[in-house]
């Protein structure tokens, strides 16, 4: 083997991966991830390999997509649904949890607060258990909540359950500021003395009363953070202009089946009283409506037929009809929808909203669709101000996209070669995996942890239904900084 090859690992289950790189040695399984053993030679510990890999995807494009490919569970309602478990102290199990980086993070929050954690994985079962019996450590540290903004979810019920909360500020984030005053606005409405201090937010609270509550801004998790906190809350909490997401729906009927009176989730007015005390629940979380979105768009570029199953096409309204518009054709079951293609694909333009608007999570795959469609498409983007980072990568593999300021214009179709690229973001990762799959050439990926923080083994399912797609993991980058070609 070449002293270069020596320093890279194949991250793959699939055995077809592993035989493209001849050697005599027996290979070493963790987790999802093969490494060669030799990569190992001046490291103690395999333990450590997930913090330093960089892996990347090389990505063959060409091949039409067909087969059935299927869903996880929806990773932005399994984290509200996990911090859930902070408002009880009896077990709260939880099924068609993803196996995402996103979920591993929260998990070890969970757990640095004193949560004791179960887990069952394998085949079907992505049962998650939790139980917060005993909270010894009410904080969100920097370390974690730098890495997931999401952790933030854990204010509202720390302050509702312990009446005391130490959670770090999330600071700016790659595709806006995203600030968090909502929430705290929100939870001081409920009676939480909040002060801010060195990065972090405190507050108390003897107990939260009832309150009215107008969101100056539609907000995901800030309308999730507090019906967790006014669940536990003295009285009833009316809030207004709340986010009609799914997922909050969601979790009100988690935190419904745990004993809570929620009624209006999914609409903009939802009303709370609040309880005593809340107990334990079963609940399976819903599909991942964002998952089923990128695979749909896959396959409406690629071609082939592909049906996406174990999804709710009825979480997916506006991006179908935007489909429609651009000619791709589909039919829908309960729980899948599947694409049949060959036709010519026409620009739409497409604008993102709260839900049931287009979703900004879609708006970066979508632009790869529209690099392969005739005509212009303009792109409004309107929930975050920095969400345009995967245009200039995609523009790198041969696409004529303008940004300026909140709109972006296509023009399509261009052709898309194969290129170095980069993610940036969890859904700009996800773009680019698409526009590689219909790029001519092979496409390097690189910064691929950002799309396993929400796409549970996105490579295996897509080789699957026919992608030439893999994972190549390149170890302990700032030690061995050469690079490294394809083997
Ligand atoms: N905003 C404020 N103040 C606040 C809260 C939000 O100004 O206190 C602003 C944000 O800056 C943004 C807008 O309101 O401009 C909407 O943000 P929202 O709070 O709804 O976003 P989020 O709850 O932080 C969730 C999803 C995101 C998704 C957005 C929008 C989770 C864990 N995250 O974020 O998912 O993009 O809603 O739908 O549910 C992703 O999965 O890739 C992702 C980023």
């Amino acid at each position: 083997m070449k002293t270069s090859s020596k320093r890279r690992a194949i991250r793959s289950a699939a055995a077809p991966a592993v035989t493209q790189f001849p050697g005599s040695f027996p290979l070493i399984k963790r987790g999802h991830a093969t490494y060669w053993p030799d990569l190992l030679d001046d490291h103690d510990s395999i333990a450590s390999l997930d913090e330093n890999l960089m892996d990347k995807f090389i990505i063959r494009g060409g091949n039409p997509l067909v087969g059935t490919i299927r869903v996880s569970g929806a990773k932005n309602a399994a984290l509200p649904a996990m911090a859930a478990s902070i408002l009880t102290e009896e077990p709260v199990i939880l099924e068609n949890i993803p196996d995402v980086r996103d979920i591993r993070t929260e998990r070890s929050l969970l757990q640095s607060m004193g949560a004791e954690v179960e887990l069952a994985y394998g085949g079907d079962v992505h049962r998650t258990s939790l139980c917060c019996r005993n909270l010894s450590n009410p904080e969100a540290a920097y370390d974690l909540v730098k890495t997931m903004r999401a952790s933030t979810l854990v204010l509202g019920p720390l302050i509702a359950r312990t009446g005391r909360a130490r959670v770090s500020l999330p600071g700016g984030c790659a595709i806006g500021a995203r600030p968090i005053d909502l929430h705290i606005k929100g939870l001081e409405r409920l009676g939480a003395k909040i002060t801010q201090e060195h990065g972090y937010i405190e507050a108390s609270a003897e107990r939260l009363h009832g309150g009215q509550i107008t969101f100056d801004k539609i907000t995901v998790t800030g309308t999730e953070d507090l019906m967790m906190a006014a669940a536990l809350a003295d009285g009833e909490t009316v809030m207004e202009n709340c986010a009609r997401e799914p997922e909050v729906s969601d979790l009100a009927s988690l935190l419904n089946k745990m004993g809570a009176h929620i009624t209006g989730a999914g609409t903009s007015t939802i009303k709370i009283r609040g309880v005593k005390k809340l107990g334990g629940a079963h609940h399976r979380i819903i599909p991942d409506r964002i998952e089923a979105g990128t695979f749909i768009i896959a396959a409406s570029l690629t071609g082939g037929d592909l049906t996406v199953a174990d999804c709710d096409p009825s979480h997916l309204g506006a991006l179908f009809n935007k489909l429609q518009e651009c000619g791709v054709a589909f039919s829908f079951n309960a729980d899948s929808v599947s694409i049949t293609n060959g036709h010519t694909l026409k620009a739409a333009d497409i604008s993102t909203e709260e839900y049931p608007g287009f979703p900004t999570d879609m708006q970066a795959q979508y632009m790869a669709l529209a690099t392969q469609a005739e005509g212009s498409t303009v792109v409004t983007e309107n929930i975050f101000e920095n969400r345009f980072m995967h245009a200039q990568e995609l523009v790198r593999m041969g696409a004529n996209i303008r940004v300026e300021g909140r709109r972006a214009v296509v023009r399509g179709r261009t052709p898309l070669s194969a290129a170095a690229v980069q993610c940036s973001d969890l859904r700009a990762s996800a773009s680019l995996v698409i526009a590689a799959l219909v790029a001519e050439g092979e496409t390097v990926l690189d910064r691929v942890y950002h799309i396993d923080r929400g796409y549970e083994r996105i490579e295996e399912k897509l080789r699957a239904v026919g992608a030439q797609i893999e994972r190549i993991g390149e170890l302990f980058p700032k030690k061995s900084p050469s690079p490294v070609g394809v083997a």
